[in-house]
């Protein structure tokens, strides 16, 4: 009977084979078809491009471990009935617009291990249906908002061991049903404060193994309904009164970073927390957590703790909230290796009693190594944390950077020195150090190849030197600095062309110095620079085109300077400049469409403090909804323009402005009625309203067209008082004036 099963069988076999008759005759070759489960799989092929000939109603298609560079358009749309397709190990390096496209029951779709760089929204065009998708182990460096914004269906999004290093604001936007985000294991640090807006779905997000250095208490604050926080392998060193604000946040793991101090309200706002990981950090104390009635357990295993009095309040905390604290003592030599649960109050003590055996040291004991090995690491002078991820050698009167830090020190404070020249070739080995601190250390110059070998190089500290010029040369070796602080030093001009080594350069920061002009080529190469702060120096020009490198900027400082006028056309072609501040320049005047370059993109300007006498009234034509906040307090002119289509105003500050309190102002006076928003504004002007508030003055209930009901011509003309659509006729006013504007300037 085996015999006879077997044949029926086969025939059961064949036949299905032939029901599927058509399609079978379509398997391409090299591949196998399973035309029972709709299944096929062509993997390690050496393919150059997806096979034409698959039957049409495959639901899974399996071709990982070939060669196809290109998944062009349409690539999918003979078999639109797929629900997975795997990708991975393809060598794919671009995927065109609507290269998915026909795919709308796709459900899982793996580009893990290809060589992506970029992710365009027309990329994933179609993909309606999406629950998975895997891009881990690509090559991807930037996500621009709305990449994502088709993939309503999404619950799991990977980008782990990508080359991400910032995440703008909104970059997740669309992902309507997502539960995991992971982006572990990038090069992640800095997180845009609205990163993560707009996901009330995320439950967990994975941000371990990347280059934070503070944690982006901000963008974390917008995840309202995330309960699980990965945020180990971070090089952390503090962490501050309530950094972590996430109101359904439960697990949290901050293990592995390099942490030396914890706020004890540094969770306060973070309520339901049930757990805290804080393994291998370098904590020595920790207070009593407040405001957490959820914690139960936290585990503080590999933290050099010294089990003292200073731990007394921790214990009886822990023991009063039952909250189970995994707590091994380094010290004092008594108690090494004990768990702090086992010890007795009453004999943690400090002072003589317990010091008498060992010293205790200002800032660390070497638990995992033994001390002298640890010592030979560790070059005179200085002390290094016991994972020796970091170097202190703070104020040490030190005449030369020292020298034979373990190669794999992630963070070297060298502040309060005076080296006063930094030589070539300065630190050896340290191939893995991502923070160097050289603040206050009488610096005047840097050698060309000074820094080179730091290849991880993320911050780089120089506030408060001597620094007076800088040859491109110094920047050799050092990719992926993303911070360079240059403030507080003695630049009279831009070091041209210095920043040209610096490919990933994001924040520029060059406030106090004397600089007084900005001029052509002084920021090439600048490529991802997103802020630049030039505050506080002596800047009278800015070129047409000094900005031009700096494409991607996002914030520029130019506070505190000695410019005349809004430098409109150095504004021109920086497409997402958000944030511009001029405060504090003597500019007396803004001419019409000053901002007309950024208007598309600016959504915080500061105009106060300048001595401003007047606004145009184009002046801030094109400006709309975008802004959010606008300066403009402490100036001398005695009017502002219509601000009426500024509706998505946040903040706005009108304190200190000599308003001339007549009927001429109540289209002002009207806007700030209808305005949810304090605005400060008070009249200057005539003498008898002094001091009195625009928005209470009585002086306008004499003027035409102020009364709640009938709806009459102003004397300028353009706002309607009509309570009921008030909103609507500012927004219309708003457009009108951006109109005739408009029709003004042609
Ligand atoms: C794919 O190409 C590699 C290298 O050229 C070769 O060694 C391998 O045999 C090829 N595999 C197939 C299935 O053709
Ligand atoms: C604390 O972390 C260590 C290291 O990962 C682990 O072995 C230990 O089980 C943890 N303790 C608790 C209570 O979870
Ligand atoms: C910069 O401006 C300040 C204040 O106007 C002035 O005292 C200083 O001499 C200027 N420095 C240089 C280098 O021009
Ligand atoms: C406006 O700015 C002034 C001065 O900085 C400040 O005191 C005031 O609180 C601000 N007002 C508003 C409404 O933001």
């Amino acid at each position: 009977t085996g015999k006879k099963w077997s044949k029926s069988h086969v025939l059961f076999l064949l036949s299905a084979l032939f029901v599927g008759r058509a399609a079978a005759e379509r398997c391409p070759r090299i591949c196998i078809c399973d035309n029972i489960k709709y299944h096929v799989m062509c993997l390690n092929k050496n393919l150059t491009e997806v096979p034409t000939t698959i039957p049409q109603i495959t639901q899974k298609l399996d071709i990982r471990g070939n060669d196809i560079k290109v998944i062009p358009g349409g690539a999918f749309l003979p078999i639109p009935y797929l629900t997975h397709l795997n990708l991975q190990r393809c060598k794919v390096e671009t995927i065109q617009e609507g290269a998915f496209r026909g795919l709308g029951r796709l459900i899982y779709l793996n580009l893990a291990s290809n060589n992506i760089a970029f992710i365009y929204q027309e990329s994933l065009d179609g993909l309606s249906s999406l629950r998975q998708l895997i891009l881990e182990k690509n090559r991807i460096e930037e996500i621009k908002p709305g990449a994502f914004g088709q993939l309503g269906f999404l619950n799991f999004l990977n980008l782990a061991e990508n080359l991400l290093v910032y995440l703008p604001d909104m970059v997740f936007q669309g992902l309507q049903l997502i539960k995991w985000i992971r982006l572990s294991r990038n090069a992640l640090n800095v997180i845009a404060n609205e990163a993560f807006a707009g996901l009330p779905t995320l439950r967990r997000l994975s941000l371990d193994h990347n280059e934070l250095q503070y944690l982006p208490s901000e963008a974390l604050s917008k995840l309202s309904g995330t309960t699980q926080l990965d945020l180990g392998y971070n090089p952390i060193t503090y962490i501050g009164e309530e950094a972590v604000g996430m109101a359904s946040l439960k697990q949290l793991f901050l293990d592995n970073m390099a942490l030396q101090d914890v706020s004890h309200k540094a969770f306060e706002s973070s309520p339901l927390l049930h757990t805290v990981d804080l393994h291998n950090n370098q904590l020595q104390v920790l207070q009593p957590l407040t405001g957490m009635g959820h914690l139960k357990k936290i585990n503080l295993t590999g933290n050099p703790v010294l089990c003292t009095c200073y731990m007394r309040p921790f214990k009886e905390w822990a023991e009063k909230a039952r909250i189970h604290a995994d707590v091994a003592c380094a010290g004092p030599a008594a108690f090494r290796g004990e768990q702090l649960e086992s010890l007795r109050i009453i004999d943690m003590r400090c002072g003589s009693q317990a010091l008498e055996e060992e010293q205790l040291p200002s800032k660390a004991i070497p638990t995992r190594e033994p001390e002298e090995e640890a010592k030979k690491k560790c070059p005179e002078g200085c002390v290094c944390s016991p994972d020796l991820q970091h170097g202190n050698c703070e104020n040490r009167g030190l005449r030369k950077i020292p020298k034979g830090f373990r190669g794999n020190t992630q963070l070297l404070d060298l502040r309060h020195n005076e080296f006063h020249s930094i030589p070539k070739d300065s630190f050896p080995g340290l191939k893995n150090l991502v923070s160097l601190h050289l603040q206050n250390c009488k610096i005047a110059e840097l050698q060309p190849g000074a820094l080179q070998g730091l290849k991880k190089l993320v911050y780089l500290y120089l506030s408060n030197n001597d620094i007076a010029d800088l040859n491109a040369a110094v920047f050799k070796g050092v990719p992926q600095l993303a911070y360079l602080y240059l403030d507080h030093n003695g630049f009279t001009r831009m070091p041209r062309g210095a920043f040209r080594l610096l490919p990933r350069l994001f924040s520029l920061h060059l406030q106090h110095n004397s600089i007084s002009q900005l001029s052509d080529h002084d920021l090439a190469g600048v490529g991802k620079l997103r802020w630049l702060c030039l505050t506080a120096n002596n800047i009278t020009q800015v070129s047409p085109k000094a900005l031009a490198p700096a494409k991607m900027l996002e914030k520029l400082h130019l506070d505190e300077n000695l410019l005349q006028e809004v430098p409109t056309r150095s504004l021109q072609g920086l497409p997402i400049l958000s944030e511009l501040k001029l405060s504090k320049n003597p500019i007396r005047y803004i001419r019409d469409g000053a901002f007309q370059t950024v208007a598309g993109s600016l959504q915080h300007l500061y105009l106060d403090n300048m001595g401003l006498e007047q606004i145009s009234s184009g002046a801030f034509a094109g400006l709309g909804a975008k802004v959010k906040s606008l300066y403009l307090e402490n100036n001398k002119m005695s009017s502002v323009p219509d601000l009426g289509s500024f509706t998505g105003l946040e903040v706005i500050n009108l304190s200190s402005i000599p308003f001339y309190c007549d009927c001429q102002l109540l289209p002002l006076r009207k806007w700030i009625d209808k305005l949810n928003l304090r605005v400060g504004a008070t009249c200057g002007s005539p003498a008898e309203v002094r001091g009195q508030k625009v928005k209470l003055a009585a002086i306008f209930r004499t003027c035409l067209g102020s009364g709640p009901k009938k709806a009459k011509r102003t004397s300028s003309g353009k706002s309607k008082a009509s309570p009921k659509t008030g909103r609507r006729d500012s927004k219309k006013s708003g457009k009108e004036q951006s109109r005739s504007s408009k029709k003004s300037k042609a």
